[in-house]
């Protein structure tokens, strides 16, 4: 008999708006303590359908009084209550749990931005009892305040300019930061969250992402029938190679990847990738070179939108073929496919109001290389996504995946179609363009600078301009630099380098590189650019 499996406790949180909500989940989650978003207007029975331990109202950019001001179900309180789940409303949250409770919320005279001070008044249970009269400095973002509480509700806490900033109903385990614990500007907050979740609620830490490989594992067994083949597209990047790779651990050959070389790759991408696919993972890989058939396709285009379309239908051209092989030689139809889409990808958030979305899904359309032809009637797996990127590459770490490869800087799909402007077939400005960012690249990783920077690249501008090499008036191309701090990739920072490294940089590549005599480095942040140059 199959023994039941133990659901960790989970933290459910929902979301508002704010721009830290998935920052809640990731502090929860590094405590070990399994937490989920999902959007703060979802239904009843889809909250309790989580069986969560205890529910978090997030922050959100609305005012209560907003027409279309975004609140929990029907029966949300009620529901908790008889449960005992404890519910912590987080600044919008909070000044929802005051204004569907019978209390008021206005609109402040003074509007609370950034840093302030609070008092922990008398004794709390959010705080821990030994914190009464203690201050400490917290993170406020707030316009409306929360003037009359609702009855069974205690202030537990003020700002210096006397506004409420924490509350609670210890009865009805009901409780309210008008400040966000989570962000590192509020010192204190993880402690407060860590003894809220622990000693208050009683959590257990019992999140693992071994536990979680294991789950993984055994779905994917359970999914996949012992005469089914799986099929994987590799891009040579952390996340699809940690999908492969952990799908590989729980059916083993049946698992088949292709990588395309499209001949839009890096320097030595191939070898390099192909290397630590087959020696380091032994993942069962075909390596396709289809250089020639893309850059003939890509022959005079330099339209950045239409390279895409070609790239990701060439590609889906090649997936075809090769799920039409694996059918010849297994006398079956691969049944799934693998791939490494992540959390952020599939959260559902409450949008910000007035941009005119409903609930949706994050798509960063064009980021992705095409879809799949849906008469190919694959199904999905896609083992990583109630994962955030630093979880994926924990896991990696649990998989044996190299640590080096692990932080490698994210790679585009189109690959250097986007970092050659214009026609990437003209003259040599593929191999050119390899070359300096080679040494671009190993200069970065030389200088120790390789895991302070989002991502860095070079690019190949299709200009020419005047140089003086040996004596000789030369007439050659144009590079970029870039290198950029980011996040997540939505915003981003030009990396501050330090005038020698560019000074050392520059030379070397226009000693080493024929047709370089210009290196020029980009300054601009994301936005208003894009981090790739099309
Ligand atoms: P941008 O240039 O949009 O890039 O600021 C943000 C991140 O996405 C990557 N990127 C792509 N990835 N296909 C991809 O798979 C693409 O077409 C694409 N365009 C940009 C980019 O490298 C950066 O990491």
């Amino acid at each position: 008999m199959e023994t039941p499996t133990m659901k960790p406790d989970t933290v459910l949180i929902l979301d508002y708006g704010s721009q830290y909500t998935h920052l809640i989940t990731r502090r929860i989650r590094s405590l070990n303590v399994f937490s989920l978003v999902i959007s703060g207007t979802s239904s009843l029975k889809s909250i309790t359908s989580y069986n969560p331990r205890v529910v978090i109202l997030s922050g959100g950019p609305h005012s209560v009084h907003a027409l279309d001001a975004p609140s929990f179900p029907e029966g949300f309180i009620e529901w908790a209550e008889s449960n005992g789940v404890p519910v912590l409303g987080i600044c919008y949250g909070l000044q929802l749990i005051v204004q569907k409770l019978g209390g008021v919320v206005v609109e402040g005279e003074s509007k609370e931005y950034g840093k302030m001070e609070i008092e922990v008044k008398g004794k709390s249970e959010i705080f821990g009892s030994e914190s009464g009269g203690e201050k400490q400095m917290v993170w406020m973002s707030h316009g409306d305040e929360a003037v009359k509480l609702p009855e069974g509700f205690e202030v537990v806490a003020q700002s210096a300019q006397g506004a409420v900033a924490a509350l609670e109903n210890r009865k009805k385990k009901i409780y309210g930061l008008q400040y966000h614990p989570e962000v590192t500007h509020s010192p204190k907050g993880m402690e407060t969250l860590r003894h809220f979740l622990f000693d208050v609620c009683g959590v257990s830490a019992d999140w693992k992402m071994e536990d979680l490989m294991e789950e993984e594992i055994k779905v994917i067994n359970k999914t996949v029938a012992s005469d089914e083949h799986v099929i994987c597209a590799l891009s040579g990047g952390v996340d699809s190679t940690v999908a492969a790779t952990l799908v590989h651990k729980a059916i083993g050959d049946r698992l088949h990847c292709i990588f395309v070389d499209n001949g839009l790759l890096r320097y030595k991408e191939q070898e390099r990738v192909m290397d630590t696919f087959e020696r380091d993972l032994h993942l069962p890989v075909t390596c396709v070179d289809a250089s020639v058939r893309f850059l003939s396709e890509l022959k005079g285009v330099v339209d950045p939108e239409t390279k895409r379309k070609i790239i990701g239908k060439e590609f889906i051209n090649i997936f075809d073929q090769f799920a039409q092989e694996l059918e010849k030689k297994y006398g079956k139809k691969p049944a799934f496919l693998v791939q490494g889409t992540l959390y952020p990808d599939v959260i559902e958030s409450c949008p910000p109001p007035g941009t005119d979305r409903t609930h949706s899904h994050t798509i960063k359309s064009h980021h992705n290389v095409g879809g799949l032809p849906k008469d190919m009637k694959l199904k999905l797996i896609e083992p990583l996504k109630l994962l955030f990127k630093d979880e994926v590459r924990e896991l990696g770490r649990i998989l044996n995946v190299p640590v080096g490869f692990l932080k490698r800087h994210p790679f585009p799909g189109p690959g250097l179609a986007v970092r050659v402007l214009g026609d990437v077939t003209q003259g040599n400005a593929l191999e050119v363009l390899r070359q300096v960012d080679e040494i671009f690249i190993q200069s970065i990783r030389d200088a120790g600078l390789y895991d302070s920077i989002w991502q860095a690249f070079a690019v190949f501008l299709p200009v020419r301009s005047v140089g003086v090499q040996g004596d000789k008036r030369t007439h050659s191309h144009v590079v970029a630099l870039r290198a950029v701090t980011s996040q997540d990739g939505m915003t981003a920072d030009w990396f501050n380098f330090e005038h020698k490294f560019l000074d050392d940089v520059s030379r070397k590549i226009c000693n080493s590189v024929q047709g370089v005599n210009r290196v020029v480095l980009d300054i601009t942040s994301k936005p208003p650019s894009t981090i790739e140059w099309e």
